[in-house]
């Protein structure tokens, strides 16, 4: 089978191109001007719009199970919704199991959970609960025999990880050429924080935010950067940024060569704490939480100028009449995390490329590009050259929308961007030839996707990031 997506520009992380792309069998095969279609080929005419690689979420939490609460997407509506924004591979991070399991247990559950379901292409990060001499030995096995190379930490929730057991476990992650990623909060200035507002009855949304200030995130930053430089200089990510002294921090450590990375989250971008004063402030309940806009300035300025690797959602859906029946007004009882799967794409070319924050090279290098580099699926994923999966993307920037719930292919029951107007949509998504959206609508098969065993991580992959 032959595909050719003629008339577009084509966009990769380093520049744009008047160029057509030919695809044979699932795979991109030619990249060329004025590429001439034989009769058995399908064309697709992309006048007017850009032809980039799909997208790559590295950052959901499908089928989660958070203890109070499981998520209401699963691997299935998740990839349905993230197909429908242009996206075409997700890495799932891996929920918590019974208390003192292996690695190895995580992953057969979620091999179950998104094997049969997952419209789209996905791998998943480890996730590590606990750390023992099995803990440790089992990761080269992960690494290298089931393709998961890279493991999420916590330092705060359930099984947070104290400070000796990070040590270890960053220096065996990067001997068996695994990427360290972490949830950096304070979980002990939390708690503190967290009691004295509970005795004051002091439980509104908002006080959600001021449980957990910026300090608290930015603080476990410095503390990761600096134990990852103790552990031989272990590579660390940092998942979703929200605030610019944690980014501070990062550009430092960057100046001095520390291989550190870090993610940030459209909610991040686009939605400040003011949110937590409205009447549904409960919808907007998360960790770290919506900052001050000046935060949010802040992120931008790292977006444009290349401080901050990757645009991920963290897509975590509780719906609201759910949040409302379990927290009834008090912030403690209220499962954490956001919907935006569908949406992360979309946003971030209105709000990055069409506002003239970024160019449509950056939104690539954010988008797919970064973290296809950083999770070993280059050169498989994130480029359109030759011998890469024929992950596709078409946006038109003359189409404009209006985010609304009503529309959006998960199963939450409101979105966090309701209202939110976007100019440029994602009007086709192809993810290894076959189309699996268009224009919005979910146009692809339950099952379809493949799980991606990832490469171990490679310093000089990543050092190409754009
Ligand atoms: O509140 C959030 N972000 N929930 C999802 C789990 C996590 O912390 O990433
Ligand atoms: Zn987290
Ligand atoms: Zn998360
Ligand atoms: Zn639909």
């Amino acid at each position: 089978m032959k595909q050719l997506i003629k008339n577009g520009i084509l966009v990769d992380s380093d520049g744009q191109y008047s160029q057509d792309l030919l695809i044979e069998n699932g795979v991109i095969c030619q990249r060329d001007t004025a590429i001439e279609a034989d009769s058995q080929c399908e064309v697709i005419d992309a006048s007017g719009c850009y032809v980039m690689p799909g997208g790559i979420d590295v950052h959901t939490h499908f089928n989660i199970d958070v203890g109070i609460a499981r998520s209401c997407d699963d691997f299935f509506s998740g990839t349905r919704a993230a197909a429908c924004g242009g996206t075409t591979t997700i890495i799932d991070h891996m929920g918590f199991g019974p208390a003192g399991c292996n690695l190895h247990h995580q992953l057969n559950v979620y091999h179950q959970y998104a094997a049969g379901n997952a419209a789209i292409d996905y791998g998943f990060h480890g996730v590590i609960q606990h750390i023992d001499d099995g803990i440790l030995e089992e990761m080269a096995s992960m690494v290298h025999d089931e393709g998961i190379s890279s493991f999420k930490l916590y330092l705060t929730y359930l099984y947070k990880i104290n400070d000796a057991d990070v040590l270890r476990a960053l220096g065996q992650l990067r001997q068996v050429g695994a990427l360290t990623t972490v949830h950096p909060e304070n979980d002990a200035a939390i708690a503190l924080r967290r009691a004295a507002l509970v005795a004051a009855g002091k439980t509104a949304p908002i006080h959600h935010a001021l449980s957990r200030p910026l300090e608290c995130e930015a603080e476990a930053i410095g503390r990761m950067i600096n134990l990852a430089h103790l552990a031989d200089n272990a590579p660390l990510y940092i998942v979703h940024l929200s605030n610019g002294l944690g980014l501070d921090y990062l550009r430092l450590a960057r100046q001095q060569r520390q291989p550190v990375w870090v993610e940030t989250c459209p909610q991040y971008l686009l939605l400040n704490e003011q949110c937590y004063l409205r009447e549904d402030g409960a919808k907007y309940i998360l960790s770290p939480p919506l900052r001050d806009q000046r935060e949010l300035d802040r992120l931008w300025i790292g977006i444009a100028d290349g401080s901050i690797d990757t645009v991920a959602t963290d897509h975590c859906t509780f719906p609201y009449h759910q949040r409302q029946a379990m927290a009834t007004g008090d912030f403690t009882r209220c499962p954490n995390g956001l919907p935006g799967v569908e949406n992360r794409m979309m946003l971030l070319f209105s709000h990055g490329v069409l506002s003239g924050r970024i160019s449509p090279s950056r939104f690539v290098a954010l988008t797919s590009s970064n973290p296809a580099r950083l999770f070993g699926l280059w050169p498989r994923k994130g480029n359109l050259n030759p011998g890469a999966d024929a992950d596709v993307v078409i946006f038109d920037p003359r189409q404009s929308t209006v985010i609304s719930h009503a529309w959006l292919h998960d199963n939450a029951d409101y979105s966090p961007y309701e209202g939110f107007q976007c100019q440029g949509a994602p009007v086709l998504t192809m993810c290894r030839g076959e189309i699996v959206a268009r224009n919005g609508e979910f146009t692809g098969r339950q099952g379809y996707g493949q799980f991606l065993r990832r490469r171990p991580f490679n310093a000089q992959i990543a050092a190409k990031m754009g």
